[in-house]
């Protein structure tokens, strides 16, 4: 499958390199694409890098992994993403005036997101985990769970595919409305679980 990642750091540079090692075609793209030489050498021969504009036409699958903060700069860089699946991977955290990270209390990115794309399939993953996790944890015998949520069943079958050759465990909690869970102050956020542990965890929140 043809992939395109916006934001190719820590989180779009370590996700699209494990797509790109399971046979994905992967489009790496952020505001300085000349800086992205080493990672698409270490990537392989299956992955490019480029303009974010670019990237939005190079595929139908669009992983988001930009700061909170930068979000409408990249969309706006991108062009018409209607139509397409968009994998929303940012959590709702600024940077204030000290340089210090927050949580940005009651917001929620992938909402926002569907609402500033509403012509586009927003699914929610890869945000619960730590970036170390994904670089180091991938394709464990036992694999980590990685939450998803969406209001498109195709749009979720697509992304369900990628957990799984990148080598998680995805588990569908449900509509989009379900995502404050997942998102930063939800009891999905930020803990590697087995799936049994994860399928335990979720039982918790239908009570
Ligand atoms: N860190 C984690 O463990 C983790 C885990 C899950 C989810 N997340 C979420 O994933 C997102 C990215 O986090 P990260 O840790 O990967 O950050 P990061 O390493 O700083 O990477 C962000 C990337 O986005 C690019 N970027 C910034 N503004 C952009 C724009 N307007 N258009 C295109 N690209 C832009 C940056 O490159 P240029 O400056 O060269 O454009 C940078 O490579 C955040 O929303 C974060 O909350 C992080």
């Amino acid at each position: 499958m043809k992939v395109s990642i916006i934001g190719s750091g820590g989180i779009g540079g370590t996700i699209g390199t494990l797509w790109a090692k399971a046979g994905h075609e992967v489009f790496f793209s952020g505001r300085n694409p000349e800086n992205l030489t080493n990672l698409v050498k270490e990537a392989g021969n299956t992955t490019q890098a480029g303009t974010v504009a670019q990237a939005a036409q190079f595929s139908d699958v669009i992983f988001l992994a930009v700061y909170y903060w930068t979000t409408d700069d990249a969309i706006a860089a991108a062009g018409s993403l209607d139509g397409k699946i968009i994998i929303d991977a940012t959590n709702p955290y600024i940077r204030n005036d000290a340089g210090e990270i927050q949580r940005v209390a009651g917001a929620s990115s992938a909402l926002e997101l569907a609402q500033k794309l509403p012509r586009s399939q927003i699914v929610k993953a890869y945000n619960t985990l730590p970036t170390a996790t994904f670089a180091n944890e991938h394709h464990r015998s036992e694999p980590y769970a990685l939450f998803y949520c969406g209001d498109d069943g195709d749009a979720k079958a697509t992304v369900a595919q990628l957990i799984a050759d990148s080598g998680f465990a995805g588990i569908d909690i449900g509509g989009l409305s379900n995502v404050v869970n997942q998102e930063p102050g939800g009891k999905l956020y930020n803990t590697p679980l087995t799936v049994e542990a994860a399928h335990q965890l979720l039982t918790t929140l239908e009570n």
